[in-house]
């Protein structure tokens, strides 16, 4: 139902995403597209080059006067580094000197270079890492603000944490709520607890002083999402798959998890499941969510939780051993100007992909083509669901 592409290199002019499929009526601001991507941009641990960009959306197609117009919408980010890369990044031919000058032969483990190389049959790694660089996860969260704005309408929210840097953690029996979840945004590695973000902070200075690169673990959590989203009916409407699928396929994520996840491998059964009470007031109540809001592939009403693992980045200042493609002699890997820790920006663009998925999942179940219609769609499903499970209501 909602569909989006995007197109753009990491040194090109300029990042376009393009999104299909949003009902007319949902409001788009410029202001609330670039909140997000500077909360992307921001985190302890990036690189130079997020000094150099100032992330900001220009909105190119479908929308008038702050609202969607139900025809595709189009937004492009530039990337102001381009400017030291015009020649180099050209889509005109130029003299060899301008792809001499960057051209990249000591692939990074780790990265896309090798891989590309052989898939594309190139030797200048620079045609494979400027698409596969993580610059373009800068047009999933335009993208994913547009999700966003449609979700916001309909009373759904989405939020992310930071549980884990290399070897600080929060507590595994620590559940972030709600508020919990909104201070993050003041801390330099979206952490809810002071304490632990300090450390945080602390391991990345430690790995950086090193040379070297630190992963980590982060949560997104959706709230307000309606019960029946997604679907058993049929393996790729899974709501829980589409979920996972969609926080894989961001760059360095190696590891997706459900609620309690991996956890359920060595949890008995009666102290894994979320038991099913009834009380007078709430209705149906659920005492836990270890499901991570999600049975069946079906969305239950409760939080949508899901974890993420991030691998430590590829580009590492104390290069790993390589081969130059050229002499297939031994050489150290490439270096280019890289950040030691992404995990708190990964965070954010797990957000848009968890949004973008929900927006997807929620035009399934509601259809419309307004924004009107769709939230009377949504009212009648829910006037049917408050019939029979009272008022599931999850805040
Ligand atoms: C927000 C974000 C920023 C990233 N920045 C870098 C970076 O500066 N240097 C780097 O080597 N990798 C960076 N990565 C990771 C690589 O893009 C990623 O490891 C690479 O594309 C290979 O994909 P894979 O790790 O999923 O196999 C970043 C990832 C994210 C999510």
């Amino acid at each position: 139902m909602l569909r989006f592409l995007t197109a753009g290199e990491s040194h090109g002019p300029a990042l376009t995403v393009v999104v299909d499929g949003l009902p007319a009526g949902v409001p788009v601001s410029r202001e609330a597209i670039d909140a997000d991507l500077r909360r992307r941009q921001g985190g302890y641990g990036r690189g130079g080059r997020m000094q150099i960009e100032t992330d900001s959306a220009e909105i190119t197609a479908g929308v008038r006067h702050g609202l969607t117009l139900g025809s595709p919408v189009s937004l492009l980010v530039r990337n102001r580094d381009h400017e030291n890369w015009r020649d180099v990044m050209s889509p005109e031919p130029q003299p060899d000197a301008a792809r001499e000058r960057r051209r990249l032969r000591y692939p990074r483990p780790g990265h896309a270079d090798l891989a590309g190389a052989l898939k594309y049959g190139t030797d200048d790694l620079r045609n494979v890492l400027e698409r596969a660089s993580a610059r373009e996860t800068t047009a999933r969260v335009a993208a994913g603000a547009l999700a966003r704005s449609l979700l916001r309408e309909t009373g759904i929210e989405v939020r992310s944490h930071v549980l884990r840097i290399g070897t600080v953690a929060l507590p595994a029996t620590v559940s972030a709520s709600w508020d919990e979840l909104s201070r993050v945004e003041t801390s330099a590695v979206r952490c809810i607890d002071p304490a632990t973000g300090d450390a945080m902070t602390a391991e990345i200075d430690r790995v950086k002083k090193d040379g070297d690169s630190v992963g980590g673990v982060v949560e997104v959590v959706a709230r307000g999402v309606p019960p029946g989203l997604g679907s058993f009916a049929q393996w790729d409407r899974r709501l829980d798959g589409r979920i996972a699928q969609a926080l894989m396929s961001i760059h360095a994520v190696k590891a997706v998890a459900l609620g309690a996840g991996f956890a359920g491998g060595e949890t008995r059964g009666s102290a894994f499941h979320d038991e099913i009470l009834w009380s007078a007031g709430a209705g149906i109540e659920r005492p836990t969510n270890r499901a991570g809001g999600l049975e069946g592939g079906v969305s239950n009403g409760q939080e949508i939780r899901a974890a993420a693992v991030v691998k430590p980045i590829p580009t590492l200042l104390m290069a790993l051993r390589s081969v130059d493609l050229q002499t297939r002699q031994p050489q150290s890997a490439s270096v280019e100007r890289s950040d030691t820790c992404v995990v708190p920006a990964a965070g954010v663009v797990a957000e848009a992909m968890l949004a973008l998925v929900l927006a997807d999942a929620l035009l399934e179940k509601t259809g419309g083509d307004s924004l009107s219609e769709l939230k009377a769609h949504l009212e009648a499903t829910r006037s049917g669901q408050r019939a029979l499970a009272g008022p599931l209501d999850q805040r």
